[in-house]
């Protein structure tokens, strides 16, 4: 056997846990296991480093991420309102790029010239995987036994009792599940019929949003854009999106099923449940719109899209990314303040705002006494405002061209 090694990502699973023999068979290279711990909840993460060693991996590694993925990734994603298709908060496009990190870190670390994961030929995450490699570590070598080896589900069962590993291989989830502390993304089974409604045993970071417990009002402070106390009680990142996975998702916050358009070309149905994720974005776009300019926001909306798809992509440690982050970095500098919500029967609704830095002045605002706004200023600007339309409309009646005020509908002449 040469000792040349493979650092695999991962997850404690029948496929991850057979690929360790299957990889060292397949090539003659020993393999190391990294498990990341993004707040996936589930097994104690020593049971599933023994197991990468009963497996017969040459050393297993788990790496304790979850600030670090709260703060480096979660908090980008928020700062951007990142929501893929309007609706999916990036769950998992977001914990890839950190997992990369540490499978080329430990790829340093153990000298080994290639890297390893489990998804299928179908999806992002094989792209994710392996574009974030490249970009970290253009040196080393990709390989997905399940794509690459041939692993399929049956014969990593066979594998699996053939060779007495110690992994259940009856129990059969048939969801494709991923989840972390920003939210749980499920696929697969009966949900292939986009016809078919979610069923209860779908969820599992939320409660049924039908029969909600009493509402439930938060009080969520910011500083330049992420969020610092929950209820006045300081919070990190991650303790902040924990207590509202906690507590919006006892109201059913945040469910999403979508169909949705993959970087290789296949639409798929998705659930989603991400309530901390959702209630965080709610409140974060509200203190925006108190607290950002009005032509920064506009410019804004669009670049987080940009930044959403370059993410969902797999392309988080691109340098177009990059400059984004600097633009959205950029306008978090007064997005500051108080957020005042109630989360209840599946909604987080704002109820209340403040902030040293609104640019909001009710002065300027109010109908009541007290109104310091000028409205006799507003004719002239509208007449310059709408200069242009003025002249182009009687160039279209010169032409006798325009709006034919006789018709039913609206139609031109
Ligand atoms: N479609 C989502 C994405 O590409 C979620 C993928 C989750 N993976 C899974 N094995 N369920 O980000």
């Amino acid at each position: 056997m040469s000792s040349d090694r493979v650092v695999l990502a991962y997850s404690g699973g029948l496929d991850t846990s057979v690929a360790i023999g299957w990889i060292e068979q397949a090539t003659g290279m020993e393999v190391i296991a990294v498990a990341v711990d993004l707040g996936q909840g589930g097994e104690d993460l020593d049971v599933i480093r023994q197991r990468a060693l009963d497996c017969g991996a040459v050393e297993a590694y788990v790496a304790d991420a979850r600030e670090e993925f709260a703060t480096e990734y979660c908090m980008p994603a928020l700062k951007a309102n990142a929501l893929y298709m309007d609706a999916y908060p990036l769950v998992s496009a977001l914990s890839r790029p950190v997992i990369v990190k540490h499978l080329v870190r430990a790829a340093r670390r153990f000298g080994a010239s290639t890297v390893a994961h489990g998804s299928t030929g179908k999806g992002n995450d094989q792209v994710r995987f392996e574009v974030g490699i490249t970009s970290l570590a253009p040196d080393l070598k990709c390989i997905a036994p399940v794509r690459d080896l041939a692993l399929t589900r049956d014969r990593a069962i066979e594998y699996a009792e053939a060779h007495h590993l110690p992994i259940e291989t009856t129990k059969h989830n048939p969801f494709s599940i991923d989840q972390n502390v920003w939210g749980r993304a499920v696929e697969t089974g009966f949900l292939e019929d986009i016809w078919n409604a979610p069923t209860k045993d779908v969820y599992n970071y939320t409660d049924d949003p039908a029969y909600p417990p009493v509402p439930d009002e938060v009080l969520v402070t910011f500083e330049r854009g992420i969020p610092v106390a929950i209820d006045g009680a300081g919070a990190t990142p991650l303790q902040a999106v924990m207590e509202l996975n906690r507590r919006a998702g006892a109201q059913g916050v945040g469910r999403i099923d979508i169909v949705e358009d993959r970087l290789v070309g296949i639409k798929s149905r998705e659930v989603y449940e991400a309530p901390g994720a959702m209630a965080l974005i709610a409140a974060h776009r509200e203190l925006e719109n108190v607290t950002l300019e009005r032509e920064q926001a506009r410019f804004k909306k669009g670049m987080e899209d940009r930044w959403t798809t370059l993410v969902y992509d797999g392309q988080w440690y691109s340098p177009l990314k990059r400059s984004l982050d600097a633009f959205i970095e950029d306008t978090q500098r007064y997005v500051s303040g108080d957020i005042r919500m109630v989360l209840h029967g599946g909604r987080a609704t704002v109820t209340g705002r403040r902030s040293d830095a609104s640019l909001y002045d009710f002065s300027l605002a109010t109908y009541d006494a007290g109104d310091a706004y000028d409205q006799s200023q507003a004719r002239g600007f509208i007449e310059i405002f709408g200069m242009t339309s003025k002249l182009s409309a009687r160039r279209d009646s010169a032409f006798g061209a325009g709006v034919d005020l006789e018709s039913e509908h609206l139609k031109l002449r």
